[in-house]
């Protein structure tokens, strides 16, 4: 029997130093896209996928996330008396929205050591786990995606995009063997090895690990394991490579665009194609974009 998958895990305790002096003071995950914080399109991408528990993993300096999800009564009330209720209505479906557990990581030690803060709130459970810097726009949620695969195999499943060999430095790479799937030759792999931000010379493939994942719960004993890697940091990679000696686990290409939010130039590409795409600000921000004598 396969168990249902009910947790996502944000790590959001990270410093987003790449985001300077944006997240001096300031969560890199409440950065709107357009006027979204990009906590909540993860979010909103977990309920979209029916998982409806969502566990954040905070730290200093990042009571704003737990602010945005929370019950404003001031706003609330001041929207009310002026009778905005459109605006009202938004507002409340933001604190609505979801059942949300906290729990702290104290020192930013890497994005293994976040995800193993969850450990007792995720308990022996599959979970996803959904950076939120990492926006990925989809006809069906990327996370949905994973989940159709983890329901077929029961096993741990990553999302995997194709990146130009110049940038492949920035990712954890996969070595892996196409798996035929739903009539699909090449979007299923079963992974063999991974590497942490290889040499482009060294990279095992093109094929490089972004930020959606389905992990089994024997995940937590791989982080427990392993040692601090790149960067002084516990490597969620260096645990994943740790679980294939004793599980299966598969690389998903998804289906979608997926968007470097935590980077500046991505997020500025994310902002114009969101606002692109938005019935109400559309069509005058592509009128605007042609107007510029680029
Ligand atoms: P990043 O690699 O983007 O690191 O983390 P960062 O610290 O957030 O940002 P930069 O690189 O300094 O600009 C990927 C994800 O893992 C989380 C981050 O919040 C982000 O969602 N993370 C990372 C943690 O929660 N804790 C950590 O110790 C490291």
């Amino acid at each position: 029997m396969i168990t249902k998958v009910r947790k996502a895990v944000f790590p959001a305790a990270g410093l987003g130093t790449r985001f300077l002096p944006a997240t001096k003071a300031q969560p890199k995950e409440m950065l709107p896209l357009v006027d979204k914080p990009l906590i909540q399109y993860g979010v909103e991408e977990a309920l979209h996928s029916g998982v409806p528990n969502v566990i954040i993993v905070t730290g200093r300096g990042k009571t704003a996330i737990e602010d945005h999800f929370d019950v404003s009564f001031e706003l609330e009330q001041m929207l009310e008396s002026r009778h905005k209720s459109d605006l009202l209505k938004i507002v409340r479906s933001v604190s609505d929205m979801l059942n949300v557990a906290y729990v702290r990581q104290k020192e930013a030690l890497g994005l293994g050591h976040a995800v193993l803060r969850a450990r007792e709130l995720v308990a022996h459970e599959p979970f996803a786990v959904i950076l939120s810097d990492d926006v990925i726009h989809a006809e069906v949620p990327a996370v949905r995606q994973l989940l159709d695969v983890y329901d077929f195999y029961g096993a741990s499943v990553v999302a995997l995009m194709e990146v130009p060999k110049e940038a492949i430095s920035a990712y954890g790479v996969v070595d892996a063997e196409p798996v035929s799937h739903n009539g699909e030759k090449d979007r299923l792999f079963r992974i063999r090895n991974m590497v942490e931000k290889p040499r482009p010379e060294d990279a095992p493939s093109n094929l490089a690990i972004i930020g959606r994942y389905i992990l089994t719960p024997e995940i937590f004993d791989s982080i427990d394991a392993v040692e601090p890697g790149a960067g002084g940091e516990i490597q969620l990679t260096d645990a994943l490579k740790h679980l294939l000696r004793s599980r299966p686990i598969y690389g998903y290409k998804f289906e979608g665009t997926r968007y470097d939010a935590g980077d500046k130039l991505g997020f500025l590409r994310a902002t114009v194609e969101f606002a692109l795409r938005r019935s109400d600000l559309g069509a005058e921000f592509r009128e605007y974009l042609k107007s510029l004598a680029l």
